[in-house]
């Protein structure tokens, strides 16, 4: 028997040292940890159990048959984050750059399939160089295999990609059909095409930074939802991440224990500026109403008008969704409707509460995004949330203008609590543009044009800036002080605890994408 183990023991030492110890060098050496050393640090201690060290590539195509390496490249196994089981896979950038083909894709199905049958989360640290040009056409199938189980896992249990390196072309892919995608800065990057096919095509001169670094995707083009400075602050988000979420769409995420005690927040009565075009910001109103320190925000620099992240409220998790009048007044652009679109679509696919903080004045006009399509765009929104059948409460802190009232998770479109703050504006629009238009023939006559518009606009607003109108006609359920708001949530959620609520039976419905 000793002969088998110490077969065993080398097989083993020679699969842990992926592609050897020079190549380990250079990625430490470019700020980057090896692909076992992030399953060490994302999994808890000594839970990891790994599958599949020992596959290797088929292929003798350009000298594969003399750059065999145990693992083929990626590391794969399941493990626990704070004691719940997560499966991963670790792509192994030393073992000819991470590289996929066929056995490498093939272990990162196994893991998929095991994930979904399992009803766990999917983890996957991306460091690849892209398709193994080797092997040609089956590294190709191979991703194809792999985004076809991104998508039937959508929506069954969560999927989180981390880029801790590159990610480029079809690549790209499997991570942009997960739910998360984390960067970190300065080593990662994603692009479909990189720099010089970029400079080839458009003469664009770009930097692989500019184009498709963290801060790029973080801000710009919205593709990451998390950016750490370092590898180490990823894959601790990753597990903040995990711990919000429940393993799977028959669950619900974890909760954690909660004292009752005052719920009242004072300061809360005094949080709004007298002037109703003074911004203020409205993640002073979120810290206030939800468990202290309790919140995770997502996509935090990108459409940041629109706040959305995941938060406790007496121990639960829930996901936020508010305007933010600190940036461009709170308007509902393309970003921020997507952005939001996308995070409450999410919150519904796995049971989590949605708490809206509505302050918005409405649609942003132009050119720009008329042209863009802030009309398919915008309905997404719409459609995201009038299709969620978790618990939902709405809190009308300020403005709640025209269409934008009704897409943010108006009681019209199915929001089982609405509540708005004694401050609040609910009507058509502003009070100065409506007095304008329905005015417009006895302003004109009038001797002083200027005066007549202000006495209309005060008209218009004495009946409709406020919140009355609409709770009058049960659109509020109530309109409260803002010290409750804390109180009124907590009572309000533990209400809609045994919520069900079913849709009509259908194939699928067809979001305006
Ligand atoms: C095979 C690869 C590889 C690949 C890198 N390597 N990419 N081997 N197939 N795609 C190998 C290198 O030969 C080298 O081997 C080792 O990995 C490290 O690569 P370096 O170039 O030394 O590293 P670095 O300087 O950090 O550059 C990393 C890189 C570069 C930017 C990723 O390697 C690169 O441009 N690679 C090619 C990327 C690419 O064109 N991929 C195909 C994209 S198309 P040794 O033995 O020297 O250590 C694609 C289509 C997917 O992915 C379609 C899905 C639908």
């Amino acid at each position: 028997m000793k002969e088998h183990f110490e077969a065993l023991d080398a097989k083993t030492a020679k699969a842990l040292l992926g592609g050897g110890t020079e190549r380990i060098a250079a990625q430490h050496k470019k700020g980057k940890l090896t692909a076992r050393e992030r399953v060490d640090l994302l999994l808890d201690e000594g839970s990891f159990q790994e599958i599949g060290q020992l596959v290797t590539h088929r292929s003798d195509n350009f000298g594969l048959a003399d750059q065999v390496f145990l693992g083929d490249g990626v590391v794969t196994g399941f493990g626990r984050i704070d004691g719940r089981l997560v499966y991963v896979f670790s792509q192994d950038f030393t073992v000819l750059g991470g590289s996929l083909a066929e056995a490498h894709a093939a272990k990162i199905c196994r893991i998929m399939d095991l994930a979904m049958q399992n009803g766990a989360p999917l983890i996957g640290l991306n460091d690849s160089g892209g398709a193994r040009i080797q092997e040609g056409v089956v590294s190709l199938a191979g991703y194809a295999d792999i985004f076809y189980r991104n998508v039937r896992a959508s929506g069954v249990v969560p999927q989180i990609s981390a880029i801790l390196g590159p990610c480029a072309g079809g690549a790209v892919y499997s991570p942009a059909l997960t739910d998360f995608v984390l960067m970190t800065q300065g080593t990662s990057y994603m692009f479909v095409t990189g720099p010089n096919v970029v400079k080839t095509v458009t003469h664009e001169e770009v930097t692989s930074e500019d184009l498709g670094g963290a801060s790029t995707h973080a801000s710009k083009s919205g593709v990451a939802h998390f950016t750490a400075p370092n590898e180490l602050d990823t894959i601790r988000q990753v597990r903040q991440l995990v711990a919000y979420i429940p393993s799977n769409c028959e669950e619900e995420a974890p909760a954690l224990p909660y004292t009752p005690s005052d719920e009242l927040r004072p300061a809360l009565d005094s949080i709004m500026p007298e002037n109703p075009n003074q911004p203020y910001d409205i993640r002073d109103v979120l810290n206030a109403v939800i468990d202290p320190e309790s919140s995770m925000e997502v996509h935090a620099d990108h459409a940041r008008n629109m706040v959305i992240g995941f938060a406790r409220v007496a121990g639960r998790t829930v996901g936020c969704v508010a305007n933010q009048p600190a940036h461009l007044a709170g308007v509902l652009d393309i970003d921020a409707s997507v952005k939001a679109a996308r995070f409450v679509r999410f919150c519904d696919a796995f049971n989590i509460p949605l708490l809206v903080f509505v302050d918005v004045p409405g649609f942003l006009p132009g050119t720009d995004q008329e042209w863009r399509g802030i009309i398919t765009h915008g309905a997404k929104l719409l459609y995201a949330f009038s299709e969620a059948t978790v618990p939902r409460i709405t809190v009308i802190t300020r403005k709640a203008y025209g269409g934008a009232y009704d897409v943010m998770n108006s009681k019209h479109i199915g929001a089982d609590m609405n509540f708005a703050w004694p401050c609040a504006e609910i009507a058509v629009m502003g009070a100065k543009g409506a007095a304008e238009i329905i005015f417009k023939g006895e302003i004109g006559k009038a001797k002083d044009p200027g005066s007549k518009l202000q006495e209309k606009e005060a008209e218009y607003k004495a009946q409709f800036a406020n919140p009355y109108e609409a709770a009058s006609r049960g659109f509020v359920d109530a309109v409260i002080r803002p010290s409750e708001t804390r109180q009124r949530i907590i009572a309000a959620l533990e209400m809609l605890r045994n919520k069900v609520e079913k849709l009509p039976k259908k194939k699928h419905g067809n979001i305006p994408l």
